[in-house]
């Protein structure tokens, strides 16, 4: 962390949380809490919630949850440093710029420069002759020779250690390399380029710095693409590959594609708003980066099943941030450079213009199941369609899609908005009935933690979860705790984590704050803390420990048990059925 702690926790301590969090949610006081709309996500009845002692926040519906740090770099968009500082003007402070803050800025600085050096060597290198592979596999694939400045493209030569031996004359060394992700070291602890005779796709920021690189084979060996690892300037989840490129688009919206080569392909077809999402799915961070930059984003994933999953998944989330999508579909391409390749710019123009808005392309996907000519298929689909459509956030949409619905069924209109409307009603109580239940309910964020963690054990990490929120609520439990739950006795890598940085802060005699936890936990993990900050289980603590323990206990007894053989699990479920026959 670059500012200093003491600071951060004066910080904190000097501002009132509700003060500062009235300024942007309505918050009222029900039983001890404060409640509120959550600002995150679109919702009518509260369940974000504040706990101003404990200084955390954390909404039970969409799980966003953290400090007042966090709450202002959420709700304002601001990075840490600049969320601090407006918080600093709130509470009439100053921040330190103390050593180890430049340290961190000399650090990124000279990675940023090493990246520069590197990404210059690549492209040098493509001009050259020993480029000649790279320069046939690009004519083979079509790339025009303006794209590679463009693009700032490279070439990684065949050899073992070209960019380490002319980075060294540069200044740099094979420690820089390692720390940046250019060199990777053996088992024996041989030091060697990470890349070698790949064409290089640098990834750059929108300040233009670079931060990583993808690399290409030139022929059909694996893996296809090696990418830079997680650096420490350089995080996957929060940067769209060519948005250096696209932040200059005069298009209203943007266009969300898989891979390098497509976006690559885009901006030679004059579709100067394509960004990709570098193989992984659309993350939540991703998704604020194009929320802060436009109002509506096409998706344009491979037409195969894990694109199709991953549009889903996008679909998700930048509805939750009330971004508009279109869904841009392909027939008889895999993806939009072989479309493009196949029919050209302009065809590919016109599928961008019929492309469907998220809910039509849902709705499509359902009534491709049924067969509408018949009664039994017709009251199928619309039971579901009815389901999606009552889900719709916009009256307008609603209105739109009940007439559609009434039109492809040819069933009352009236008759179809009474369905919906019913639909509503049983979904906001079934809401309702749920929120009820999280909050009532001791630890229990088990079954989605937040944002993108998961849990392989649901049961066992639900126990734990509720010896941290008991610990964190009663550091005098800590002793008695400890010496039941080993460090990585929660199993899940998360809870592990959270569990070793509730500890720590214990023993420094400090608050669990997740604000101030940033260099032991992700952002997931500190928003997963804050919901565990929140729920703490009622009942005499010591007494519930001991449960929870005991829960732990068993939990993990049972994995080990069904980590047994295949064998063990027939049997184990054989004798069940026949225990339940007679
Ligand atoms: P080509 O057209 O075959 O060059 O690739 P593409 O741009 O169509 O990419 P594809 O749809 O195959 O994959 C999408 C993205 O996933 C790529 O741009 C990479 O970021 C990533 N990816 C693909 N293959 C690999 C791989 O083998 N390893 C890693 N780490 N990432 C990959
Ligand atoms: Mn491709």
């Amino acid at each position: 962390m670059a500012i200093d702690e003491r600071f951060l926790d004066e910080l904190t301590n000097r501002l009132d949380m509700i003060d500062v969090v009235s300024r942007y949610v309505h918050l009222d006081k029900k039983s001890g809490r404060w409640w509120g709309c959550c600002p995150f996500h679109n919702e009518k009845t509260p369940s974000f919630t504040v706990d101003p002692d404990k200084k955390v926040f954390y909404c039970f519906g969409c799980r966003e949850g953290g400090g007042l740090i966090a709450f202002v770099e959420k709700v304002e968009k601001l990075e840490f440093p600049d969320a601090v500082s407006l918080l600093a003007r709130m509470a009439g402070m100053e921040v330190p710029t103390d050593e180890r803050e430049q340290a961190a800025y000399r650090r990124r600085g000279r990675m940023l420069n090493l990246n520069r050096e590197a990404a210059r060597f690549f492209h040098e290198n493509l001009t050259g002759d020993q480029a000649q592979p790279a320069k046939e596999y690009m004519a083979e694939r079509r790339i025009a020779p303006r794209m590679v400045s463009r693009f700032g493209l490279g070439y990684a030569p065949d050899k073992w250690d070209a960019l380490i031996t002319a980075m060294a004359n540069k200044g740099y060394d094979k420690a820089d390399l390692l720390d940046a992700g250019l060199a990777v070291k053996n088992e024996k602890g041989r030091i060697y380029d990470r890349f070698r005779n790949r064409l290089i796709f640098p990834i750059i920021d929108v300040s233009g710095n670079v931060l990583a690189f993808g690399g290409r084979v030139l022929d059909d060996s694996k893996p296809k693409y090696l990418n830079s690892p997680e650096s420490y300037v350089y995080h996957k989840s929060d940067n769209l590959f060519a948005l250096n490129l696209a932040k200059n688009t005069t298009e209203p919206n943007y266009i969300i594609a898989e891979g390098y080569m497509d976006v690559l392909m885009l901006h030679q077809a004059g579709f100067t708003n394509a960004v990709a999402s570098l193989g992984t799915a659309l993350t939540e961070e991703q998704c604020d980066l194009l929320k802060k930059r436009t109002g509506e984003v096409i998706l344009c994933y491979d037409s195969d099943e894990a694109g199709q999953r991953a549009t889903e998944r996008a679909i998700e989330l930048l509805r939750a941030r009330d971004v508009k999508i279109r869904i841009l579909r392909m027939k008889g391409a895999k993806d939009p450079d072989e479309y493009i390749k196949k029919n050209g710019a302009d065809a590919f123009r016109a599928l961008l213009e019929e492309s469907e808005n998220s809910s039509a392309y849902r709705l499509e996907k359902i009534r491709a199941k049924y067969d509408l000519s018949d009664d039994d298929g017709k009251l199928a689909f619309l039971n579901e369609a009815v389901g999606l459509v009552s889900g719709f956030r916009s009256a307008i949409e609603i209105e739109l899609f009940a007439g559609k619905l009434a039109e492809t069924t040819g069933i009352r209109r009236e008759t179809i908005e009474t369905e919906i409307r019913k639909a509503q009603t049983r979904k906001r109580r079934q809401t309702e009935r749920r929120e009820m239940r999280e909050t009532l309910r001791p630890a229990g964020i088990a079954e989605k933690p937040a944002g993108n963690l998961r849990y392989r054990n649901v049961r066992l990490a639900q126990a734990v979860e509720g010896v941290i929120s008991l610990v964190a609520a009663n550091p005098e439990l800590l002793r008695e705790a400890e010496s039941s739950l080993a460090d990585e006795a929660p199993g899940e890598e998360a809870l592990i984590h959270i569990w070793k940085a509730v500890k720590k802060a214990i023993k420094a005699g400090t608050a669990v704050n997740p604000d101030l936890l940033s260099d032991l936990l992700s952002p997931d993990e500190r928003k997963l803390l804050s919901g565990l900050l929140m729920k703490t289980p009622d009942g005499p603590p010591r007494e519930t420990l001991g449960e929870y323990l005991a829960a732990v206990e068993m939990e993990t007894a049972k994995a080990k048990a069904r980590g047994g053989t295949t064998e063990d699990l027939t049997a184990l479920l054989k004798l069940k059925k026949e225990q339940s026959r007679t």
